[in-house]
């Protein structure tokens, strides 16, 4: 005991201690493990990804249209026909493939004559949705598919079952649609649009089973087939090419009630008659811990962080359930499951209107969407369509706006990063690294997808859960003779990092260095980030 005393000066045991915690930081992922292995098959390919899985929501809620799409074109912010430009620039760079409009709850009380017509003579109505607060109705169906146009997307249009009548949701889809000078279309021309528009995907309503009219699966059965009946495309273009989607309400979260919902609609459909069809089934799912949403969107523990992933994460069992009662009835998978509103929905940030549902978008929410997006690819034959929610100062947003500033949040760049993964054909990828377990919750350590672009490059995605140990991998590429590799990580220092106004690039991708070597194409993975490279 003397001797080793004597050894070791008591002054310098910090200095010591120091250093020790210095190299433990360092060799962290080697005392972690080893490398973790990947392997792709180049050779085997799956399903398609349709573009249509990185959808937009955008609803008449809080900022999402009016300051975040909209500020008329008498604003001092730079707009195009009152569409503000900063905003039509940052989506343009997303290749956003559709946007849902107009709601959401909304859409169950929309009347989409008040958004028609002069200006200055739309009816000013209330939204008792989303705070009580005044509709302008100054963003109606000309502006929806102006903005479309400038950001070079395609419509989502939910019409009103709810509160409206089929009739009125037939004469909107006429007003939009017909090409034959009839009165409606020609309102549309006098109303500035002579040729007819195209709408993509019709929403046969919206969450009929509460807020859309709290309908019993019978009861919404019988008005959707009326709808789909009569509410008709007639944009001759369209015909002759894609059909209008018809997307009906479909369940919203996991339990009986929500399996016994998709029982009954896709039992109707495996007996649907030549006078209504459908082509997609549309389920929501947000990542909530507790409801009402008491989570912070910023600020949040550890604890926080993997309770909101793991709980996100349960987005594939749900899938896998609706799948399989989807193939009894539909085992050619003509009906596309659409997740139509998917992302987190926190608290609301203090001082903001609680109707307004505004919170921040950190770097867990970056990896929030990187693993949901990877859910869908993996169910990429029956899940042909998903819009996040939502687009703009909303929710799990890829935007926010403060008067004339922007800023573009972790989720925007994760969306940004996924772009070739658009229509690109799905590439299986095996691994196992293993678990990150904090508590009594595990996570997979990492999360990967892949696919071959239109053009024939690989694409590889890598997740780091962790968020405290780097990740070195190897990727074990069969069937390919790539020679390098390059691509783009985001990470931050912390998991609640997060872009505001004033440090709007906080949290943004930079290039990742990827050697490729007999094969093998090997990466260091920084804690909790989102990577994706291309192999050539
Ligand atoms: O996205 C917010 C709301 O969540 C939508 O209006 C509604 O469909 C869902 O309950």
């Amino acid at each position: 005991m003397v001797f080793r005393t004597q050894i070791v000066d008591r002054k310098a045991v910090p200095f010591l201690l120091n250093i020790l915690a210095i190299i433990l930081v360092l060799a962290g992922p080697a005392l972690a493990g080893e490398k973790i292995q990947l392997s792709i098959d180049v050779s085997k390919a799956g399903a398609k990804i349709d573009r249509n899985i990185f959808g937009q929501f955008a609803e008449h809620l809080g900022h999402g249209i009016y300051e975040g799409i909209w500020v008329g074109p008498d604003s001092p912010i730079p707009n195009t026909r009152g569409i503000r430009s900063d905003v039509v620039a940052a989506l343009k760079a997303i290749k956003v493939p559709n946007v849902r409009w107009p709601g959401g709850c909304f859409a169950d009380e929309y009347h989409w004559r008040n958004g028609v017509g002069p200006a200055d003579k739309r009816a000013v109505t209330l939204n008792p949705n989303w705070g009580g607060v005044i509709e302008p109705n100054s963003f109606g169906t000309h502006e929806f598919m102006d903005f479309l146009d400038q950001i070079g997307s395609e419509a989502y249009v939910s019409v009103n079952i709810g509160s409206g009548t089929p009739r009125e949701a037939a004469e909107w889809l006429e007003y939009m649609t017909a090409a034959q000078p009839t009165t409606l279309a020609k309102e549309r021309a006098v109303n500035g649009h002579p040729v007819p528009y195209k709408v993509t995907y019709l929403g046969l309503g919206n969450e009929s089973w509460d807020c859309g009219g709290n309908m019993t699966p019978d009861y919404y059965l019988s008005q959707m087939k009326i709808y789909s009946r009569f509410v008709r495309n007639y944009n001759p273009a369209q015909q002759n090419g894609q059909q209008m989607l018809k997307v009906a309400v479909g369940p919203g979260g996991d339990g009986p009630r929500w399996t016994e919902w998709t029982e009954a609609i896709m039992k109707a459909y495996q007996q649907h008659t030549w006078s209504w069809d459908i082509n997609g089934l549309s389920l929501h799912n947000y990542t909530v811990v507790k409801w009402p949403p008491l989570y912070k969107s910023v600020g949040f523990s550890d604890d926080e962080y993997v309770q909101i992933l793991k709980s996100t994460l349960e987005m594939d069992g749900l899938l896998k359930k609706h799948s399989a009662i989807m193939d009894k009835y539909d085992p050619d998978k003509k009906v596309a499951l659409v997740v139509d509103e998917w992302g987190a929905w926190y608290a609301p940030l203090p001082r903001s209107n609680p109707g307004f549902l505004v919170q921040q978008n950190s770097l867990r929410d970056a990896i929030l969407a990187a693993l949901n997006l990877n859910i869908f690819a993996r169910h990429a034959d029956r899940v042909r369509g998903a819009n996040i929610a939502q687009m703009i100062n909303v929710l799990q947003a890829m935007i926010m706006t403060d008067k004339e500033k922007m800023v573009l949040t972790p989720t925007y760049y994760v969306f940004k990063m996924y772009v070739p993964f658009q229509d690109a054909t799905f590439v299986p990828v095996t691994f196992d690294a293993g678990t990150y377990i904090h508590g009594d919750i595990s996570l997979p350590r990492v999360d990967a997808i892949a696919a071959k672009d239109v053009a024939g490059k690989l694409w590889l995605e890598v997740t780091n859960l962790d968020p405290h140990q780097l990740v070195e991998i190897v990727v074990n590429l069969a069937g390919s003779i790539a020679k390098a590799a390059a691509g783009q990580t985001i990470t931050a220092p912390k998991v609640d990092s997060v872009n505001t106004f004033d440090a709007p690039t906080s949290v943004v991708p930079k290039p990742i260095s990827a050697k490729v070597e007999g094969g093998r194409l090997s990466m260091t993975l920084q804690p909790h980030s989102v990577t994706v490279v291309s192999v050539e």
